[in-house]
């Protein structure tokens, strides 16, 4: 409640996948349920923070006692958080955002032609990347093979003070699952290796780690 450990902190978490549209009826999406953010946003409220959850598309009700945006595409989720991180403690960033968008979504439904379609592609911001402040940036990645080099290179390209990187290759611990098998890597070197647990168990460790930095 209000009396809380993290009272009168101001965290943003996102979670979710993003939808890049193709047309007016179809969208590139991904397998992110939402269900580590939302853990971590009723585990912050649970600990008197105030939460800003910007969601992609989930298929879960908004936790209680958080200030939920819902948004679809990359960008919308960026110009969300952009804003949602003015005066922030801290934001920590577990939607999967999708790297690329179709260029131009069809004005109208797309017609079956004669076997191929080409879809032209660009580049999303990385908005964790982007989102540069006074605040405390917790990442995550996940992971199908060499998981510490890639996320100490995701450290460092992003600028984070904690990622959590995640071995998808394991069917307890991907996508869509109530478990999840996280390791921890901290700015300073340290490394927190957390064995399988539920999402809402892995969501009071990950703000233990980080009610220490706050
Ligand atoms: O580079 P990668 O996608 O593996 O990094 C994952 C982390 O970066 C996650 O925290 C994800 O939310 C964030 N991300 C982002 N914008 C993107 C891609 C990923 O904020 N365009």
């Amino acid at each position: 409640g209000k009396n809380g450990p993290l009272a009168g902190k101001k965290l943003v978490i996102s979670a979710g996948g993003t939808r890049e549209p193709v047309d007016p009826v179809r969208y590139l999406g991904n397998r992110s349920s939402g269900k580590m953010g939302y853990a971590l946003a009723e585990e912050a409220v649970r600990r008197g923070a105030s939460v800003r959850l910007v969601s992609g598309a989930v298929d879960k009700p908004a936790p209680f006692g958080v200030d939920i945006k819902y948004t679809e595409t990359a960008m919308e989720m960026f110009i969300s958080l952009r804003e949602a991180v003015k005066g922030a403690d801290a934001l920590i960033m577990t939607a999967a955002v999708a790297d690329y968008r179709p260029e131009k979504p069809a004005a109208d439904k797309i017609k079956k032609g004669d076997g191929e379609l080409d879809l032209h592609l660009v580049a999303n911001p990385d908005i964790l990347a982007s989102l540069q402040g006074d605040f405390v940036k917790v990442g995550f990645a996940a992971e199908s093979r060499d998981l510490m080099i890639n996320a100490v290179k995701k450290m460092a390209d992003k600028n984070l003070d904690i990622i959590a990187a995640n071995d998808i290759s394991q069917p307890d611990s991907t996508f869509g699952s109530d478990t999840t098998r996280l390791t921890l890597f901290f700015k300073n070197g340290r490394i927190e290796e957390m064995p399988l647990m539920s999402k809402q168990e892995a969501a009071v460790r990950l703000l233990d780690e980080l009610s220490a930095l706050l």
